[in-house]
């Protein structure tokens, strides 16, 4: 049964009639541009084939009252007395863009309905932010005088993230999901929020790659990392590391690493490297030309493991077995890292012998099981039939 004939049924159940709004809030896989985001960079995600669903009504009153098809405890609440209760469960975020819409003036309706996902958590697939995005569609969809712009409602989910929940994310899981196009991956400026589609090369398919290890963004090194960019941005005078070029990072990179350190010196190096990889990857995407992209993907991924250090031994041993199999153009762990998956850009049609490959030798390998799928870029969050 598809998450969308399942909403639609719980609600049956549960209210007694049809919902009035069908939502849907895709998670994501991130192709090239990590951690790049916060440093007003380039990152290329793709919306994927697994989502967040809500099946909703409006309600007369102030109340929000969803259930989850996977969790016995209902998000509960009322919009003028919004409590924070500091666990890391997925009330708050509905409760965090709740406060954010809020503060940015709006006057919400309440609502209530079913929630449902197939978005791993803590996968390194955006399941907290297509939460985020579902919220914000759904107080759209009852709240007439409140438009669905995917920037806005993208900067109110990440602020949400932010000072809600206190993971100090950037922006490009609420902006891929918000604005992600079908067939597409979508380059985004994280600057000015600007985007653009970018078509993937003409016979590859993008396989996801679950390492069944996990992490959170609240007590893993995401936050520190951040820091030391900030650390790095002010020893070159500048706002953010985007505004460093590669020939300016050379020529001062020992003074950075003796007036701070060494390790200061590598997070600085892999965000400036990698905000050039991406933009030879749209380059590359552009030509159609899956083996460069491949061979960024595989340059990322080394990046991220020497010199920002975000991978674990798992998802090296996932990137690697991907990277020598045959069909293979590149791959690297995506999302904010510490767990969670790899992705990999796969001839189309030797996709499905690369999963079987990929999984079997990583099983065996660790002994976790692995899981992994051939995705499709979709379209982001909206409410169906709109
Ligand atoms: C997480 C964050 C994003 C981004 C990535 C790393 O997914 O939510 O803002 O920083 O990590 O690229």
């Amino acid at each position: 049964m598809s998450l969308q004939t399942r909403v639609i049924d719980e609600f049956q159940q549960q209210f007694g009639e049809t919902p009035q709004f069908i939502i849907r809030a895709p998670g994501r896989v991130n192709l090239i541009g990590e951690h790049t985001d916060y440093n007003d960079g380039f990152v290329l995600p793709m919306a994927i084939d697994r989502a967040v669903w809500l099946a909703i009504r409006p309600r007369t009153d102030n109340r929000v009252y969803v259930t989850s098809t996977a969790i016995d405890t209902p998000t509960d609440f009322t919009l003028d007395n919004l409590e924070n209760e500091g666990q890391h469960h997925w009330s708050e975020y509905l409760k965090g863009v709740t406060w954010a819409l809020q503060e940015a003036g709006h006057k919400l309706n309440g609502w209530e309905g079913v929630l449902a996902s197939d978005v791993p958590v803590g996968a390194g697939l955006s399941s907290s932010a297509a939460i985020e995005m579902a919220t914000a569609r759904a107080f759209t969809a009852v709240t007439p005088d409140l438009a669905w712009d995917p920037p806005t409602m993208a900067l109110l989910g990440q602020k949400a993230e932010n000072q809600w929940v206190g993971a100090n994310t950037g922006i490009m899981d609420q902006m891929i999901s918000a604005a992600g196009e079908q067939n597409h991956a979508l380059f985004i400026d994280c600057r000015d929020l600007s985007t653009k589609s970018i078509p993937l090369p003409a016979g590859t398919a993008v396989v996801i790659m679950d390492s069944a290890t996990r992490h959170t963004h609240v007590d893993s090194g995401y936050n520190t990392r951040r820091e030391q960019c900030e650390t790095a941005a002010s020893f070159f005078a500048v706002s953010h590391l985007r505004d460093v070029t590669t020939a300016q990072f050379e020529s001062k990179s020992a003074e950075l690493e003796a007036t701070h350190d060494n390790e200061v010196m590598r997070r600085a190096r892999h965000v400036i490297t990698e905000n050039e990889r991406v933009l030879q990857a749209i380059a590359a995407m552009q030509a159609g030309d899956a083996t460069t992209m491949g061979r960024l993907m595989n340059e990322s991924h080394k990046s991220m493991d020497q010199d920002f250090e975000i991978t674990n031994e798992q998802l090296n041993v996932l990137a690697q077995l991907a990277q020598a199999q045959e069909g293979c153009f590149g791959a690297r762990m995506t999302g904010g890292g510490f767990g969670g998956c790899a992705v990999a850009l796969v001839a189309a049609d030797q996709a499905t012998d690369f999963a079987t490959a990929v999984s079997q030798a990583y099983d065996q390998q660790t002994n976790l099981q692995s899981s992994i799928y051939i995705c499709q870029a979709t379209a982001g969050a909206a409410i169906l039939g709109d």
